[in-house]
């Protein structure tokens, strides 16, 4: 392969491409990035977090008390329970311990852990806190004298050994009630040294990735819930996350557990700004397309108020309300926050009728902020289609595209966006991965990445997960996993790296001369033959007058009616279809069950086929899947409710690779099943402009070496320069606690004496070549 870069024409500002999104799921705030050691520190765990919740989750008692949790007369309206503790014994030793995340607190000996609390009592005059061990070993101690007010109480206790089964405990002794609140331990060593601050190691490796820019706080969790903000399950409303720690809101995290906000706004922008990333919140749009909750009048008015405020918060200064806010937690000088999004996912008319009224809000007072729209959860469909068109419509700055799809749809889709008008809004892939992290996914993300950064419409992307805490995941894969104690990285998070710390900042013009051959890994590149099938999800279905049509012939083919869902009869096979343009006919009514019917076709074997599925995931969705060698991916998808005992007439249209569905008449889904071809090698070239480093990326996917030629239009002399590259691990490698370092990346240094460099790809390899010219 022969590439010939042009190192004087720049075709594309790269700016803030490749960036990273936070959301708190798989624990990642909560025993995760923030900092705080102990679960449920204001005694505000509930079942409405979780089932398995309540107010003394996490805590364990000490001796015999009695402890129960009451809101009389709370120091925090906002965090009303509080534990009571009460002794009836003269002279006898009670109290409880919190267990904290995962095995337990990890303390280190010699470190020091700053002790937090509220209490009060009218007949008590002294509590204890301590450290410990599992088994009850002291570590260290601090008796705190109480009153009859609510106070809070503070101390730092220095570890003298290390365990991951740490405890904190608040006793007393003798008869009488104590009453506590907000009991709190953070390690002293943040990243930072910040008070209220976040786990070293964790930010470490996010600051380590060099990201452009940061998206939080979610993903799913700031739009799923009640629209009221002070409710117990509200959306995520920024300023319930922001003044005093004690003062915020534990809340529900759609996630199934509780959030103490403790890791909020303030927190957010701080951090963006000591790694350099920009700042990129997300904010609700007035609706919850989980339960098709809208706001509207003084409610919808309250979320565009939030929208503006945040702005004044982030860049206001110190005279204007929430700008003092900001001051009076430590920073008067601006985040220079640029970018908002509005909404995460919303499709449909509900939240096109309310993205218009914050888009012309916010551009009238703050016309330089970017406000970013949405194309909903599905990668292609027409709710996809009309999220692009309302934004469009709306000249949003950027749509907010989301999709987690196997490593062969990333393949196949390299090309996604090299035609993307650039006139209009831009995209940010907000969120994207393939499902796993092993080395092969990491590998055909780096050259779906090579495709990003070469369209020009794309103008942001970050991963998704970041972060899952082993013992609480709520959904893989995910970039970072960690457990109380430790960290390892996934072969996904060193692709990630090396794209951010040598993104450069223009792309270069370049043309690529490819003289070998594709590798192509689809078995039919240009048709789709196959067995054709019946299958159901969890319900009875009776299929009736099915046949297909060969379109070259106009011949029919019959086929006897059907009904599967009994119990071993969950699918029915009914021939092959070796035909290059085809049409499948049926009727299909659901007398049972909850979740569709399941129409299979183009099949080589199980684990290679296409499907139809209607009524699927929670009967709301209508989608065509692709399974190559076992890897699900989702081709187009829309909404689609599956009434029982209501008769479907359902068309598939296959021509060649195109596919449309038909429901009733109607165009259900248009798509074509791209085939999964690898091409020799991805190849990028960009300019860092501070160091005038030439960067070229470098992505073979194909289990052969290539030889990939390099020359410079203009350039004489030779070059030296580093390689960083990651080559030689076996597809399914990936890394974990017990082999963090299986899968890395490594760099070496090389020089050369001509302007043209030849360099030799391994087979399933990625190299970025910093070059610089001697
Ligand atoms: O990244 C996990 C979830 O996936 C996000 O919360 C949501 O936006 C998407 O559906």
């Amino acid at each position: 392969m022969k590439v010939t870069i042009n190192t004087n024409k720049q075709t594309k500002q790269l700016g803030d491409l490749f960036g990273i999104f936070f959301e708190d799921i798989n624990h990642a705030a909560d025993g995760g990035l923030y900092a705080e050691l102990v679960q449920n520190r204001s005694f505000e765990f509930a079942p409405i977090d979780n089932k398995k919740y309540h107010f003394l989750t996490a805590w364990e008692q000490i001796g015999r008390a009695k402890l129960f949790v009451e809101a009389a007369h709370p120091f925090c309206q906002k965090n009303p329970h509080y534990l009571v503790m009460e002794i009836k014994q003269e002279g006898e030793t009670a109290g409880v311990q919190n267990l904290g995340f995962n095995s337990g607190m990890f303390l280190q000996a010699g470190a020091e852990y700053y002790f937090t609390c509220y209490a009060r009592s009218e007949s008590v005059q002294e509590i204890q806190a301590s450290i410990r061990n599992w088994d009850g070993v002291v570590q260290d101690e601090v008796r705190i004298r109480i009153n009859s007010d609510w106070n809070k109480y503070e101390a730092v206790f220095t570890a003298t050994e290390n365990t991951t089964e740490g405890r904190l405990a608040v006793t007393f002794v003798g008869a009488g009630a104590v009453e506590l609140d907000f009991v709190s331990l953070f390690p002293k060593d943040t990243y930072k040294g910040r008070r209220n601050g976040l786990r070293k190691d964790l930010a470490e490796k996010l600051e380590a990735l060099h990201p452009k820019f940061m998206r939080f706080p979610g993903g799913c969790l700031i739009h799923d819930g009640s629209l009221n903000p002070d409710d117990r399950d509200a959306q995520y409303r920024w300023k319930n996350s922001v003044g005093p720690v004690e003062q915020r809101p534990a809340r529900r995290n759609n996630w199934q557990y509780n959030q103490t906000l403790g890791l909020g706004y303030f927190e957010y922008f701080q951090f963006c700004e000591d790694i350099g990333a920009k700042p990129l919140p997300v904010i609700p749009g007035g609706y919850d397309p989980h339960h098709f909750n809208a706001a509207d009048g003084a409610l919808l008015q309250g979320f565009i108020d939030d929208a503006l405020d945040l702005i004044e918060f982030a860049n206001g200064d110190e005279n204007t309300k929430w700008g003092a806010l900001r001051a009076s937690m430590g920073h008067p000088a601006p985040f220079h926050m640029e970018y908002i999004g509005i909404g995460n996912e919303e499709i449909g008319q509900a939240f096109f009728d309310r993205y218009p009224l914050f888009h012309k809000a916010i551009k009238e007072k703050y016309p330089d902020i970017k406000v970013i729209g949405t194309s909903g959860p599905f990668a292609a469909g027409i709710e996809y289609d009309k999220g692009w068109e309302s934004a469009k419509a709306e000249h949003a700055d950027l749509v907010d595209e989301h999709y987690y799809q196997s490593p062969d749809w990333f393949l196949a889709n390299h090309h996604r966006y090299d035609d993307f008008p650039v006139n209009g809004p831009k995209v940010f892939l907000g969120e994207y991965a393939s499902h796993g992290n092993t080395w092969y996914n990491a590998l055909c993300e780096a050259s779906f990445m090579i495709g990003l950064q070469n369209a020009p419409a794309v103008e942001l992307a970050c991963y998704a997960p970041l972060f899952c805490n082993v013992d609480y995941v709520n959904w893989r894969p995910d970039m970072i996993w960690y457990d109380n104690a430790r960290v390892y990285l996934t072969p996904n998070y060193y692709i990630q790296q090396m794209f951010m710390e040598h993104q450069g900042d223009v792309l270069l013009e370049q043309q690529v001369e490819q003289q070998e051959e594709n590798y192509v890994i689809s078995r039919h590149p240009d048709s789709l033959p196959g067995m054709f099938a019946l299958g159901c999800d969890d319900s009875i279905i009776e299929y009736s007058e099915i046949f297909v049509v060969n379109e070259d012939t106009n011949k029919v083919h019959l086929f006897q009616d059907q009904t599967v869902g009994h119990k071993d009869n969950k699918e029915v096979e009914l021939g092959s279809i070796p035909f290059k343009n085809y049409t499948i006919c049926l009727k299909a009514t659901e007398v049972k069950g909850k979740k569709g019917m399941r129409i299979i076709f183009g099949r080589q074997d199980k684990k290679n086929q296409l499907f139809w599925q209607l009524g699927g995931w929670a009967n709301t969705d209508s989608l065509i899947g692709e399974d190559i060698n076992g890897r699900n991916s989702c081709l187009s998808q829309r909404e689609r409710k599956i009434e029982q005992n209501r008769t479907y007439e359902l068309e598939i249209h296959v021509r060649g690779r195109k596919i449309e569905t038909y429901v009733d008449g109607s165009l259900e889904l248009s798509l074509e099943a791209k085939p999964v071809i690898m091409e020799p090698v991805y190849i990028s070239s960009s300019l860092e402009e501070k160091t005038g480093n030439v960067i070229v990326k470098m992505v073979n996917t194909t289990p052969m070496e290539q030889k990939v030629d390099i020359s410079f239009e203009g350039e004489l002399g030779g070059w030296e320069g580093t390689a960083y590259y990651m080559d030689g691990f076996k597809q399914g490698s990936f890394n974990s606690f017990a082999y963090p370092t299986a899968v890395v990346s490594k760099q070496r240094k090389f020089e050369t004496e001509t302007a043209t460099i030849t360099w030799t790809m391994p087979q399933e390899s990625v190299y970025i070549l910093r070059l610089k010219q001697k």
